[in-house]
Parts: structure tokens; C-alpha cells; sequence
């Protein structure tokens, strides 16, 4: 009894991880990106995974290329406060992508 209480308890200890980046991700594109952009959703959807993963490579030059024109949020994306956060956006943005078939509980 108690081996199978350690056993869940551990499993999900090893999914957390992806859980708490993907809700890391929600929560900077609810600070950062929002505002421009609108619902998250929306926006994880308008791409697919591999999309979302090229878009986010070489530190995310895509986007930083996108954001030239944006002041406020172009020195955001050279920051390191970016470097910090961007794997968690990308995870965000996969687990909702175009081709994940998943919904968010709160669509925005
Ligand atoms: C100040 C407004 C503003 C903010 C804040 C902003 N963006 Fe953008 N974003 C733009 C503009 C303008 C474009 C370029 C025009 C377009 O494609 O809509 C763009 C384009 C994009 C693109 C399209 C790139 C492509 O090649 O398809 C992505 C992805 C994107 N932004 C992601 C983000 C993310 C992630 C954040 C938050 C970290 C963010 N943006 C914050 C204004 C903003």
C-alpha cells in the first residue's frame, strides 16, 4: 500500500517538470505577450509544434526578428529575463499547438 502511494507520488514528481513549464509559459505570455497578441491560445494554435520549435531556435531569433519594430518588447526579447523563460513559452506554445489536439482549461 504504502509502495504504491511512493510510486504515484514519484511519477508524478517526474511529470511535473513539463506540467510547471507549460504553466510558467501560460503565465509569461499572459505578462508579456498578451497585450499585442491576445489569447494564448489563439496564438499557440495559428502554428504547429515544429513550427513553434523553429521559431523558438537560436534564441529565438524569429522572434526577435518579428519584434524589430516593437520597442517595448524587442529589448524583452534580447533580455536575459527571455533566455530564462523561453524554453517555458516554447513548451507552452507546443502543448497548444496547431497539431496537438489539446484545448486549455482557460482559453485565454
Ligand atoms: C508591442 C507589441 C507586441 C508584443 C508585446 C509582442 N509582440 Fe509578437 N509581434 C508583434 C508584431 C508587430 C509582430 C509582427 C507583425 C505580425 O506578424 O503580426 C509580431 C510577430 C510575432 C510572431 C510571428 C513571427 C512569425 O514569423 O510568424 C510571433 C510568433 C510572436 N510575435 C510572438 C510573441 C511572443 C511570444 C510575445 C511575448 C513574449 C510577443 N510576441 C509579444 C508585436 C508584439
Amino acid at each position: 500500500m504504502r509502495k504504491t502511494a511512493m510510486a504515484v507520488f514519484l511519477i508524478l514528481l517526474a511529470m511535473e517538470p513539463l506540467f510547471s513549464s507549460v504553466f510558467k509559459g501560460q503565465r509569461e505570455y499572459m505578462k508579456k505577450c498578451k497585450v499585442c497578441h491576445g489569447g494564448g491560445a489563439k496564438m499557440a494554435k495559428s502554428k504547429t509544434s515544429q513550427e513553434w520549435i523553429k521559431i523558438f531556435k537560436n534564441k529565438g531569433a524569429v522572434l526577435v526578428k518579428a519584434h524589430e519594430n516593437s520597442k517595448r518588447i524587442y529589448n524583452y526579447f534580447k533580455s536575459e529575463n527571455f533566455s530564462k523563460k523561453s524554453s517555458h513559452l516554447r513548451d507552452f506554445f507546443v502543448k497548444y499547438a496547431y497539431d496537438s489536439g489539446n484545448v486549455p482549461a482557460c482559453s485565454d
